[in-house]
């Protein structure tokens, strides 16, 4: 799983780093990325376009893992960036990131957020209904900036790992319906602004998406849309994102495609259906999250307390869980693990990995060969870089997690760990009452 190696210790080693080293320094649970990882990912989605000669920019989709550092990783890959709120917004522009290369989601953008975006000036907003358009062309009429944007459309395909569905009309509440008027209506009101100027078309069809045939049929269609646009009102997009949703291989039993198949099979569809039409060849845009930063993270924990249930399960609780990683009790999500103090050890003893949160559904892992486990031991989790840290809360005033990033044998903190302090700071102080009080 992602880059990781054993040294001669027998200690898994992340971006040339001793996973052992690592946990003793920052403490556990730890979240380490393997920038390296994520470097190597940017730089094959962005060759895959230049090789092909097509114009393109890959935006990271900042929501599976945000903060000022990761940003600032993003900006020197030369990615654009996709944020969905003023909070993501805000934390890009505090990083450095060029305004210019973001682009702005979101299903209900609050008039607040749309006025942020003008005034840093980000490259586009992505416009997602009605509403947000009265408020788009509010905001431009006072802006002295011209603003760029992108028509979000729902095509009625929706993608899940290898099933997709097509329906006419997709129940999402995301994004204009592309095929009863919604998005026309859509082109036809931005049009009516004229310091608004009209990209294109976005769309996003899901996420952990492991073939590319949903995604050629999201192209053509919204091409399809574009060239009736062109047939009809003489107006031609530049634009088409196709969003994000490319897989990783989180267990054995999924088998992604790499980022270069995803691409060229899309810019195939592409160029297809666009020469068919004689449509001018778009830009093409993409959203990575979890491609870029999945398999980059891997969650250290330490092993602490063991339960049998006779003839059922063994348990292993871990001193983290749902609070930094959701995704197994929100989704059913799979993950696998080792030991990384004992990597070369034979790992053949099953375990139901717990967390350590009030709540029985805290597993992280049903079923996870490892050594037999000894207190102390350093438990790996793999592929835990997008949606983990991103969606951690302080369930139980558990104090989330230090994040630190690693590269060439070299680390250096990303997000330091919360303290208790941290965890009453927004806290109003009780009311003390004095005893001659009420
Ligand atoms: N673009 C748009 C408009 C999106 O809504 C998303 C993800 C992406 C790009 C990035 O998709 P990715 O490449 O990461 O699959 N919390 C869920 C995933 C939610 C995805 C939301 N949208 C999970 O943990 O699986």
């Amino acid at each position: 799983y992602g880059a990781q190696t054993v040294n001669n210790k027998g200690h898994l080693e992340i971006g040339g780093m001793d996973s052992v080293l690592l946990a003793d320094t920052y403490g556990t649970p730890l979240i380490v990325y393997d920038t390296g990882l994520f470097r190597s990912r940017a730089r094959a989605f962005k060759r895959t376009f230049s090789d092909e000669g097509v114009p393109a920019q890959v935006a990271y989709a900042s929501k599976a893992f945000s903060c000022m550092a990761i940003y600032r990783l993003a900006e020197e890959e030369g990615l654009s960036l996709d944020v969905v709120s003023g909070g993501e917004l805000y934390t890009a522009i505090r990083a450095g990131f060029p305004a210019e290369r973001i682009h702005f989601h979101g299903n209900n953008k609050s008039e607040e957020e749309l006025r942020m975006a003008f005034e840093e000036g980000v490259g586009c907003i992505v416009a997602d209904n009605f509403l947000e358009i009265s408020m788009i062309g509010r905001l431009a009429r006072g802006s002295s900036r011209r603003m760029d944007v992108l028509i979000r459309v729902t095509p009625g395909i929706e993608a899940h790992t290898h099933d997709y569905i097509t329906t006419g009309q997709e129940d999402s509440k995301f994004g204009f319906d592309l095929n009863n008027g919604q998005a026309d209506e859509a082109l036809r009101r931005l049009s009516e602004i004229p310091e608004i100027r009209v990209l294109g078309l976005h769309c996003h069809i899901g996420s952990q998406i492991f073939d590319t045939e949903a995604f050629g049929l999201a192209a053509e269609s919204l091409i399809g849309k574009m060239d009736s646009w062109r047939r009809e009102r003489g107006f031609v997009c530049s634009v088409l994102n196709l969003g994000g949703g490319f897989g990783i291989r989180y267990t054995e039993e999924d088998h992604p495609l790499e980022p270069e198949e995803y691409v060229k099979s899309m810019i195939r569809t592409v160029k297809r259906t666009t020469e068919e039409a004689s449509y001018p060849l778009p830009e093409i845009w993409i959203e990575p999250g979890r491609s870029l930063v999945g398999d980059a993270g891997t969650t250290l924990y330490r092993a602490g307390s063991e339960k049998t249930v006779p003839g059922v399960r063994h348990y292993l609780a871990v001193d983290g869980g749902m609070s930094d990683n959701i995704r197994p009790a929100l989704y059913g999500a799979r993950y696998s693990a080792a030991l990384a103090n004992r990597m070369d050890e034979p790992h053949d003893a099953r375990y139901t990995i717990a967390g350590k949160c009030c709540e029985s559904g805290d597993k992280l892992i049903e079923e996870a060969l490892l050594p037999g486990v000894r207190e102390g031991d350093l438990v790996a989790v793999f592929c835990t870089g997008a949606y983990g840290y991103a969606m951690a809360s302080n369930y139980n005033r558990l104090p989330r997690p230090a994040v630190v990033f690693v590269e060439n044998g070299e680390h250096r903190l990303a997000i330091r760990r919360e303290t208790y302090e941290d965890l009453v700071r927004l806290d109003a102080e009780p009311a003390t009452v004095g005893k001659e009080g009420i």
